[in-house]
C-alpha cells in the first residue's frame, strides 16, 4: 500500500492554462487519478476579469490542492522554475478566440506560436524531468470538415466557400460535375483530413500541435495531441464574447436577446462535454504507449447550432427563438464534426457524456454563477469593423 502511495505520488502533472476552462477540469480528473498538480496561469483578464475569484487572487473553482504559479509562459524563466519535479507537461495556456484572432493577428501569434516556441526552447536545452507531454490542438485546424460524393463514391476535404458563393447566401458545399451541381454530404472528419486552417487561431493551433510533435520526437518525450472540438461545461467564461458558441449563447439568453446565429443557423458542429476532454487528456497522459501523434476529441456527434440555440433557451425557460442573421463570417467553415475512433482505437478512450444530460448541467451551474454580461455587441463591432462579418 504505502508502496502504491509513493508511485502514485511520483507522477506530477504540469497544466499550463491550468485556472481556465478546460484546465481546471483537468486538475481535477488529475488529482483523482493520483497525481500531483501544479497550474501555471496568467490569468487573462479577458477570461478571469468577471470571475468570482477566492482571497488568493486564484478562481473559486480551482482546487485547493493544485499548487499555483502565477505567470507568463511567454517568460522562459517562470516555465524553467515551474517544470522543477515535473513529469507530465500539459500545455493549454492560450489565446482561444477565432474571431478576434483575425483583428489581433500579433497578439495571437505572440501568445500562441512565440509561446509554443519559448517552451519547447527551454524544454530541450534545459534539464528537466518530463516524460510525456499532452497539447491542445483545435478542430479548427481542418477548415471545413469531410464531406462525402455520392456522385464520385469518395470523401472530399474541400476548400472554404468561395466569396461568390456566400454573397448569394448559398451555403452548402457543392461540386460541379457532368454538367450539374451536386451537394456534397457533411460525415465526420478523420484525422488524416488534410488540414486547411482558416484563421490566425486555427494556425497558430496547428502550430502548436506541430512545433510540439517535432520537437518531442526529436526529444523521445511522448507527446500527443488532441485536437478538440466545442467543449462546453461548468467554468465557461460566460462574458467573454470571443468563446464558444454556448456560452455566448447562455450569455445572450439570460440577458433576454435572442442568440445570433450566423447563415441559416443549419450549419453542424460536435459538442463534447468538458469533463469528457479532460478524461482525455487524463487518459493520454497515464498511457504508457510510445506514440506521436494527433486524435480528434469529440462527442462523435452532428448537432446544428439552430438546435443548440433552440434547446438552450428550453433549458433556461426562456421563449426566446434564435436571430437567423442570413450573414456570415469570413473564414468560417460550414460543417464539421469528429470521427472519433482513432483515439478509441489506441488509447480505449471514448466519450461517455450525452449533449441533453450536459447541456443540463451547464444550465444548472449557470443559474448559480453570477450573471453574465452580454459582450455580444462589442465583438460583432469589431469583426464588422474588420470587414470579417458580410
Ligand atoms: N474550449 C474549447 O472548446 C476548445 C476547443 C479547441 C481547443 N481548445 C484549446 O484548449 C485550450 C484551453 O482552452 P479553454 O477553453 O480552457 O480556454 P481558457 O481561456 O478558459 O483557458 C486558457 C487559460 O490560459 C491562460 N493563459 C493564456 N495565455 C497565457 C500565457 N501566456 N501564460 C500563462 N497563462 C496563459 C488564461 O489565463 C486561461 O486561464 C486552449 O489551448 C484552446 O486553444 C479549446
Amino acid at each position: 500500500m504505502e508502496r502504491a502511495v509513493w508511485f502514485m505520488s511520483t507522477r506530477h502533472a504540469l497544466i499550463t492554462g491550468g485556472a481556465g476552462f478546460i484546465g481546471s477540469h483537468l486538475v481535477d480528473e488529475l488529482l483523482k487519478r493520483g497525481f500531483e498538480v501544479t497550474v501555471l496561469d496568467c490569468l487573462l483578464p479577458q477570461i478571469h476579469g468577471d470571475a468570482e475569484m477566492a482571497a488568493d487572487g486564484w478562481p473559486v473553482y480551482l482546487d485547493r490542492a493544485a499548487r499555483r504559479i502565477k505567470g507568463n509562459i511567454l517568460d522562459d524563466g517562470v516555465f524553467v522554475s515551474s517544470l522543477d519535479g515535473i513529469t507530465h507537461l500539459v500545455h493549454l495556456a492560450a489565446s482561444v478566440g477565432v474571431g478576434q484572432s483575425m483583428t489581433n493577428i500579433a497578439d495571437y501569434t505572440r501568445n500562441n506560436t512565440m509561446a509554443t516556441a519559448i517552451m519547447l526552447d527551454v524544454l530541450s536545452r534545459s534539464g528537466h524531468g518530463v516524460e510525456r507531454i499532452a497539447v491542445a490542438s483545435s478542430m479548427s485546424v481542418y477548415g471545413e470538415g469531410e464531406y462525402w460524393s455520392a456522385a464520385a463514391k469518395t470523401s472530399l476535404a474541400p476548400p472554404l466557400r468561395s466569396d461568390e458563393q456566400l454573397r448569394r447566401r448559398s451555403w452548402e458545399l457543392t461540386r460541379e460535375g457532368d454538367g450539374s451541381t451536386e451537394t456534397l454530404e457533411p460525415v465526420p472528419t478523420k484525422e488524416e483530413k488534410p488540414l486547411h486552417p482558416a484563421s490566425i487561431y486555427a494556425i497558430n493551433k496547428r502550430d502548436h500541435e506541430e512545433m510540439f510533435l517535432t520537437v518531442g520526437r526529436a526529444l523521445g518525450i511522448p507527446t500527443t495531441a488532441l485536437r478538440l472540438f466545442n467543449a462546453y461545461g461548468s467554468r465557461q467564461a460566460l462574458s467573454n464574447p470571443y468563446t464558444g458558441v454556448a456560452a455566448i449563447f447562455i450569455s445572450r439568453l439570460l440577458n433576454g436577446e435572442p442568440p445570433l446565429v450566423f447563415e441559416d443557423g443549419e450549419q453542424q458542429r460536435d459538442f463534447v462535454h468538458v469533463k469528457d476532454v479532460a478524461e482525455a487528456f487524463a487518459t493520454v497522459l497515464e498511457s504508457d504507449k510510445r506514440i506521436w501523434g494527433a486524435f480528434n476529441v469529440g462527442s462523435g456527434r452532428s448537432v446544428s447550432v439552430n438546435s443548440i440555440a433552440r434547446t438552450l433557451a428550453r433549458l433556461l425557460r426562456k421563449n426566446i427563438a434564435p436571430r437567423v442573421l442570413n450573414q456570415y463570417r469570413v473564414g468560417d467553415i460550414r460543417h464539421c464534426f469528429a470521427d472519433v475512433s482513432r483515439i478509441a482505437e489506441t488509447y480505449a478512450f471514448r466519450p461517455r457524456r450525452d449533449f441533453e444530460g450536459g447541456m443540463e448541467e451547464l444550465i444548472s451551474w449557470v443559474t448559480t454563477a453570477r450573471k453574465p454580461i452580454d459582450r455580444s455587441s462589442r465583438s460583432m463591432a469589431e469583426l464588422s469593423h474588420g470587414r470579417m462579418v458580410v
